[in-house]
């Protein structure tokens, strides 16, 4: 296994040491520069949700012949296009959609229509929550410099509601951002008397509500949007990631018709490479997937999730687990110890890729045989 020391020239490197160089991907396979296969259960956190190199959508980009860009002071039909079909998948009541490049950029144009429409300025976020790399979304999570943001501390239960008031009474508070399940937060999910009592608070003082599905929208939950679980109606709704299965960059901001025109008029969150011609395509290809098979999806991850429950239940793990698995999103969380960070390096050595901590993400349409061959890995790396 080629292992990088940290140390590139160049390439500015994430702190830890990369632990091995990729050089293709196959449906739920990485390939290394040495050729060895590995098992893929992290899906780069919820963007291959079809497997990497989904053939519909390989073609939609191999046969992408359209412009090479287009600027934003245009128009181009496949930007409506996709809005059109984005608004009749999400839930709720989104009409009006904006483009971004990436998740960190939709959560940015969310903060600003909030700002925009309520004339306020300040945010409630989950403690511990993560929305994006930009110092917005860096500050509504952690004890930023730059804001003095709210930040609700989980679980989130019915007596969560009577701090989210006192918050919220101020009538300064422009939105609650969160993930509906936060696949962040070690996928934990809200009780749904909060999500309910949450929706009636913030209609009550006037907040908005954004939730953040670029991680779990496009079935990682076992819905197409997780916020499908909670019967609520968000006004503001991020996604990226799996909008495109990963064949190009893209995200996009999907908002009420009232609060996309005030922004709009406010302050249009310009975007040089928002929705590039290229990315455009892969995502309609992926929506319209979505749209055709969607029906054999859901069986899968059904399968699948009683499938992981089951093998998971009987592993011997040799710490103490709390176990979260929702659709086809898992955490294993073994507390304060290392052993899950162990664990990982273990099951990599042995050709499994798992996020550390343990959090697994496989793709919606793995096989039996894959499955099963990596859990077997995670099994004998115990
Ligand atoms: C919930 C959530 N929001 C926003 C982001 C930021 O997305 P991006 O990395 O595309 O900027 C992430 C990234 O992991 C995320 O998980």
């Amino acid at each position: 296994m080629q292992v990088s020391n940290g140390q590139n020239k160049y390439y500015a490197e994430s702190e830890e040491v990369k632990p091995l160089r990729i050089k293709d991907a196959e449906r739920s396979f990485l390939i290394s520069v040495e050729g060895k296969k590995y098992i893929d259960f992290g899906s780069g956190w919820c963007v291959g949700n079809l497997g990497w190199k989904n053939p519909e959508l390989e073609k939609a980009i191999k046969n992408f012949n359209g412009p090479t860009y287009i600027s934003p002071n245009l128009e181009y039909e496949p930007w409506i296009e996709l809005a059109g079909l984005l608004s009749k998948i999400v839930p709720g009541k989104l009409t009006k959609c904006f483009r971004a490049t990436g998740g960190t950029e939709a959560v940015e144009i969310a903060l600003q229509a909030a700002k925009s429409y309520t004339g306020r300025e300040e945010f409630i976020a989950l403690d511990g929550a993560f929305h994006g790399n930009s110092i917005a979304a860096e500050g509504l999570v952690s004890d930023s410099p730059y804001f003095n943001w709210k930040k609700l501390k989980p679980p989130l239960n019915e007596e969560k509601l009577n701090e989210l008031e006192k918050m919220l009474k101020t009538k300064k508070v422009a939105a609650l951002i969160m993930e509906p399940i936060s696949m962040n937060l070690g996928v934990m999910v809200p009780e749904f008397s909060f999500m309910q009592g949450m929706q009636d608070l913030c209609r009550k003082y006037g907040t908005l509500i954004i939730m953040d599905e670029v991680a779990t929208g496009f079935g990682r939950t076992g819905k197409l949007f997780a916020t499908e679980y909670f019967d609520i109606d968000p006004d503001i709704m991020c996604i990226a990631k799996a909008l495109s299965g990963g064949a190009a960059p893209i995200g996009a901001t999907i908002m009420k018709e009232e609060v996309g025109e005030s922004l709009k008029k406010d302050n249009y969150p310009y975007s040089t490479y928002g929705w590039h011609p290229l990315s455009v395509a892969a995502s309609i290809a992926n929506v319209r997937f979505f749209q055709k098979h969607w029906g054999e999806l859901q069986e899968n991850i059904q399968f699948m999730n009683e499938y992981f429950r089951q093998r998971l239940s009987q592993m011997e793990f040799k710490k103490p687990v709390k176990m979260s698995i929702v659709g086809m999103a898992m955490n294993l969380d073994f507390g304060k110890s290392d052993y899950g960070e162990k664990v990982t390096k273990r099951a990599l050595k042995n050709g499994l890729i798992v996020f550390e901590g343990i959090t697994m993400f496989p793709a919606l349409d793995i096989d039996f045989e894959t499955a099963k061959a990596g859990l077997d890995i995670l099994e004998k790396s115990l």
